[in-house]
């Protein structure tokens, strides 16, 4: 790894800060969930009901068009893989599933939950010491999108390069609204027969580009978000790592449970009133360019 990471967009970023984004990271992650590592995930049984498996694995989440003809022979890579939820739900598809984490103590409980799995420490710019040449297929969920730092990004994604086979692909779960940079809609203040409303620019969460390094929180506290916009953007800074980049949608903003459909004025999803991704986005990646 270079001393600093030079960038698209002419920015450079310091090793060091982006070895004292992934010590916040460590510091963040190791305890959360240490006796109850389903914590890690937050809203548990909301991910458990998203269907990750027919978007990360079929072109437009539509099951006529499965990006490998076969799977059971393949061998998948789980890139922030937690306690292993997305590895258990995986390993009923593939052959073997692998994965990562930046956290020693995620890293134990995923070990424990599926020991036929290969699971690697992560230093949180790579995939471990997860062997080069080896994966048909590299995938996220709900890891990078918390990841508010581009270099962060860009050196695991160098990393998963190096360890998927010349014909491996990749898709990642990422956050997308619509609208972002997103407006949070404040209260209707009547003013005599006007009514006034305020929207305050979201500065919490960071998008495609920006190196947010000294965020000092994770997980939900600043995440990356992809607006429309950037989407432009994002498939050219892919394009840079891959020969194929494709974009397909997963819905958040109605609620499927209870049906709710919320205003175009308030672009929040069924996750809470204050939430502003209207969609995940999968972005699917194949021909990784190799050396
Ligand atoms: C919200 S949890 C999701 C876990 C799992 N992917 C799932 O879907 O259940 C986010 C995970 O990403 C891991 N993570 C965050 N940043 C990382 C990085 N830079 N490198 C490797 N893992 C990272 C965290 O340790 C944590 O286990």
């Amino acid at each position: 790894m270079p001393a600093s990471k030079g960038l698209g967009d002419g920015m450079a970023v310091e090793q060091n800060d982006l070895l004292r984004y992934a010590n916040m990271q460590k510091s963040v992650y190791n305890p959360v969930g240490k006796d109850n590592p389903e914590e890690i995930v937050g809203w548990y049984g909301y991910h458990e009901n998203v269907p990750y498996e027919t978007n990360l694995l079929y072109r437009y989440g539509d099951i006529r068009r499965p990006i490998f003809p076969d799977f059971q022979k393949l061998r998948a890579f789980d890139i922030g893989c937690g306690e292993g939820r997305m590895i258990r739900r995986m390993q009923r598809i593939f052959g073997q599933v692998d994965g990562a984490d930046i956290s020693e103590a995620m890293v134990e409980h995923a070990r424990a939950r599926s020991p036929n799995s290969e699971i690697y420490v992560s230093s949180g710019l790579d995939a471990g010491q997860a062997p080069s040449d080896t994966y048909d297929f590299a995938y996220c969920t709900i890891s990078l999108q918390h990841v508010c730092v581009h270099a962060t990004r860009d050196a695991i994604l160098d990393d998963i390069v190096r360890i998927l086979k010349p014909d491996g692909k990749m898709t990642l779960q990422m956050l997308f609204s619509k609208y972002y940079p997103f407006h949070h809609p404040r209260r209707i203040r009547q003013l005599g027969r006007w009514g006034l409303q305020l929207f305050n620019k979201d500065s919490n969460n960071g998008t495609w580009f920006q190196n947010k390094t000294d965020a000092q929180g994770t997980n939900g506290r600043c995440d990356v978000v992809i607006g429309t916009n950037e989407l432009t953007a994002v498939r050219a800074d892919l394009l840079k790592k891959f020969g194929v980049v494709e974009f397909w949608f997963y819905d958040i903003s109605i609620d499927r449970a209870g049906a709710r459909s919320l205003p175009e004025n308030h672009l929040n999803s069924h996750i809470d009133d204050q939430y502003w991704g209207t969609h995940f986005v999968f972005i699917h990646c194949a021909e990784p360019r190799k050396g």
